[in-house]
């Protein structure tokens, strides 16, 4: 008979909708002990009939936090410490994408771009080391195509999601001698609700969604559930311990062709 495999102890920001969520659901799904946060996550109580399921069963733990805040994002990762007794993978997620070109940036719209979605994983990564050594964990930043290619009138996106790459390979480079492993995966356009977030009416979001799924090679944008393989696999040891510092595309090979 296989052997049930000690629950993996899990820290998923940006867990309230989207990728997080979906990310926080498939270890949760496997048995695992998974703290969420994001400003609004103590809200899935009552929205998510499976996430209130492990609540009751005390797999899941929901810590509301605004992480553009190095405060918040320090005590989220040592009440998840604390709580969860140790700590084995860290999934760095919550992310805002909202646009402003070089005509129209500001030095607010860029700090609140980079206070979360580079800070934040940087502050996390920092908090989690000692944890992550003693159990020799991994981390996994979640990126985006946009690291790769310029992102039309979102400069401080796709230069926060470019840096998040070097975080991820510097702290890669730092912490594998301690066998903690660190990877970036970059998504490429995905199902979610990030685009009304970031200002979109849901028109608008469903046009950009659907160009973007016509100029892929794969014919359609990515889901939720296309991404989340790719980060439990990373979590697993026993089937990507010796993968670091890599920043993995998952984008229908959109980045590998020319348009059509
Ligand atoms: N969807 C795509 O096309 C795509 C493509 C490439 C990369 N990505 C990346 O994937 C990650 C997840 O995006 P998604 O598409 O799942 O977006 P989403 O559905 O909008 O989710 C974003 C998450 O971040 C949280 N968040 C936003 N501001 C926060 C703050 N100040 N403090 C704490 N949490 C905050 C949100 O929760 P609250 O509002 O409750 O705080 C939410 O849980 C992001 O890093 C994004 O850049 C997405």
């Amino acid at each position: 008979m296989a052997q049930k495999r000690t629950p993996l102890r899990v820290v998923v920001t940006g867990a309230s909708t989207g990728i997080g969520l979906g990310i926080a659901l498939e270890f949760l799904r496997q048995g695992d002990r998974v703290f969420l946060s994001s400003r609004s996550v103590h809200k899935l109580r009552h929205r998510d009939a499976e996430i209130s399921e492990h609540l009751q069963q005390g797999n899941a733990f929901l810590h509301p936090a605004d992480l553009s805040k190095e405060d918040d994002v320090r005590s989220l990762m040592r009440a998840a410490a604390e709580q969860l007794g140790g700590l084995d993978v860290l999934v760095n997620n919550a992310g805002i994408y909202e646009g402003a070109s070089l005509e129209q940036i500001t030095a607010s719209h860029w700090n609140r771009i980079m206070a979360l979605n580079l800070d934040s994983y940087l502050w996390a990564c920092q908090e989690a080391s000692e944890p992550l050594k003693a159990s020799q964990g991994a981390i996994i930043n979640i990126s985006s195509d946009a690291a790769l290619r310029p992102s039309a009138a979102h400069i401080a996106y796709s230069v926060s999601k470019a840096a998040i790459d070097m975080l991820t390979r510097n702290v890669a480079r730092e912490l594998a001698p301690h066998g903690v492993r660190v990877n970036s995966v970059q998504p490429g356009f995905t199902e979610t609700p990030i685009l009304q977030a970031g200002g979109m009416s849901a028109a608008e979001a469903q046009v950009c969604f659907a160009n973007a799924a016509t100029d892929n090679p794969m014919g359609r944008i990515a889901r939720v559930s296309d991404i989340t393989p790719l980060v439990l696999f990373l979590a697993d040891a026993s089937k990507s311990g010796y993968i670091t510092g890599q920043c993995i595309t998952i984008d229908g090979g959109q980045r590998s062709f020319a348009t059509r």
